[in-house]
């Protein structure tokens, strides 16, 4: 095979010539996208498409094991890149060759490819790993939260540190194929559908798929015994809802609530415009913690809050975040308004529609309701800091926000701008400026000191000022 290497003087030349005078020098990925509030989420240098996650968990040890295959491109010529990820690891490949890896911090995996990527290369990177997630801390914390039969993850920002290697920021989305083996007798709720299921000595495995480009953090997991609703939409979408067979008083107000997603996403449909995935549902693990997440295609939803009865408010807010959150996602954590506003002033629609108080009467009753001496007027839903990311002034303030938009350019204009936003940024990324940007575009108004007002001021706006947004 020596006579490969033979090349004619001419041709050698011109090989040369193929190589730009420029070809930028491999450097090392990012160990963080550059956002400001997490310096370390996500990573520089490729985008990945595709997840395909194969892993078995024992609940009695907490034991998951997994092997990640990412395929993914490069957006710069790579000596190395990083990974967001806290398991142990045993393997890495990239395009077939083993590599060397090491963890750097306490949830960075840097990857050392054999020869440097050139840029806009596709490669196919392998992770084998285990551990023992719910004692993995990041900051003294773990997104794996241990239940009685099971285990499930599901967090904003980070979850996904915990069980699978990732470009983990929603700037980077990608579809996911996740099959995971657990004992016979057990059940796993995933994102997207169930594609299969099948058992082998003992163990059972589920075979999901999300054909829709996701963010890392909306993808879930969840090992138990669970009741499992299945349906088909007027539309003929998949819908697959899962509850708990622990959740106790708390069953019949939770399925009172998320049996009727189906019809919520109906609605929010009319007003968002065309749901964007192809599967619906929620499900409800045996957690004590109390939160819900908005994960694709089906929602995570604490058992205490169907303490009080139905919450078909909370389902509401979450399936509107299908839209506000999970098709348009922030470009930075900065900008959780562009989510949590939304999620809210989808609630007050849907308490308006219900006879339950207008988005009017719920945006005044905030304003009147909290004294400017309340803390909450100093946190701005516009950028509020990593540590007050969810707090309540990004959801109401934030809601009171849009309905001074609407107040200013009229319903019709509103409910274009609301559906506009979703389309012309479909599976993508928006900013809280973004979002101004477009609104002044589709209202032909000046909105700047309206939006100041509402989500960049740290004080209580004046009566007077209030006022003139009809608040
Ligand atoms: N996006 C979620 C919601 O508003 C909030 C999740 C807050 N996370 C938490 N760990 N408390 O529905
Ligand atoms: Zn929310």
């Amino acid at each position: 095979m020596r006579h490969r290497l033979i090349v004619p003087a001419a041709a050698a030349a011109s090989l040369l010539l193929a190589i730009p005078a420029s070809a930028a020098e491999p450097t090392p990925g990012a160990p963080g996208v550059g956002d400001s509030y997490y310096p370390t989420a996500g990573n520089g240098g490729y985008h990945v498409s595709h997840y395909d996650l194969r892993l078995k968990y024992q609940p009695q040890t907490d034991k998951l094991e997994g092997t990640a295959t990412l395929t993914a491109t490069t957006t710069q010529a790579l000596s190395r890149f990083n990974l967001d990820f806290a398991l142990d690891v045993s393997e890495v490949t990239v395009n077939g060759k083993p590599t060397f890896f090491a963890k750097s911090g306490d949830h960075e995996l840097e990857i050392t490819p054999s020869a440097p990527l050139p840029e806009g290369k596709q490669i196919t990177v392998v992770v084998r790993y285990s551990g023992t997630p719910s004692q993995v801390k990041i900051g003294g914390y773990s997104a794996w939260q241990r239940t009685p039969d099971g285990a499930v993850v599901a967090n904003e920002p980070e979850s996904a540190a915990w069980w699978f290697p990732s470009n983990d920021h929603p700037r980077d989305k990608a579809t996911y194929d996740i099959s995971i083996a657990v004992p016979d007798g057990l059940q796993t709720v995933s994102n997207g559908e169930l594609k299969s299921q099948s058992s082998k000595l003992g163990w059972t495995r589920y075979n999901w798929r999300a054909t829709k480009p996701q963010a890392s953090y909306l993808t879930t997991l969840a090992i138990g015994k669970f009741d499992i609703t299945t349906d088909k939409t007027a539309d003929g979408l998949p819908v697959l809802n899962a509850y708990s067979k622990d959740l106790g008083d708390n069953l019949a107000s939770a399925k009172a609530s998320v049996e009727r997603s189906a019809e919520i996403i109906e609605w929010e449909s009319k007003i968002f415009g065309p749901y964007p995935f192809n599967a619906i549902g929620g499900y409800v693990p045996n957690v004590k913690t109390g939160y819900a997440l908005e994960t694709q295609t089906r929602p995570y939803y604490s058992p205490s809050g169907f303490a009080n009865g139905a919450n078909t408010s909370l389902v509401v807010h979450e399936l509107a975040h299908q839209w506000f959150g999970d098709n348009v996602s922030v470009k930075n954590w900065r900008d959780i308004w562009v989510n949590e506003g939304f999620a809210t002033y989808a609630q007050w629609l849907w308490s308006d529609k219900e006879g339950e108080g207008t988005t009017q009467e719920l945006a005044d009753y905030t304003y009147d309701g909290i004294p400017a001496d309340n803390a909450f007027w100093k946190v701005k839903p516009g950028d509020p800091g990593a540590e007050n990311q969810f707090h309540g002034a990004v959801y109401q303030r934030g809601a009171v926000a849009l309905q001074a938009l609407r107040n200013r350019v009229g319903d019709k204009t509103f409910f274009a701008i609301l559906k506009g936003w979703q389309t012309d940024n479909k599976f993508g990324n928006g900013s809280v400026q973004d979002f101004v940007a477009y609104a002044e575009k589709v209202s032909g108004k000046q909105l700047k000191s309206l939006f100041d007002t509402w989500l960049f001021t740290d004080s209580k706006p004046s009566a007077a000022v209030a006022a003139k947004d009809g608040i």
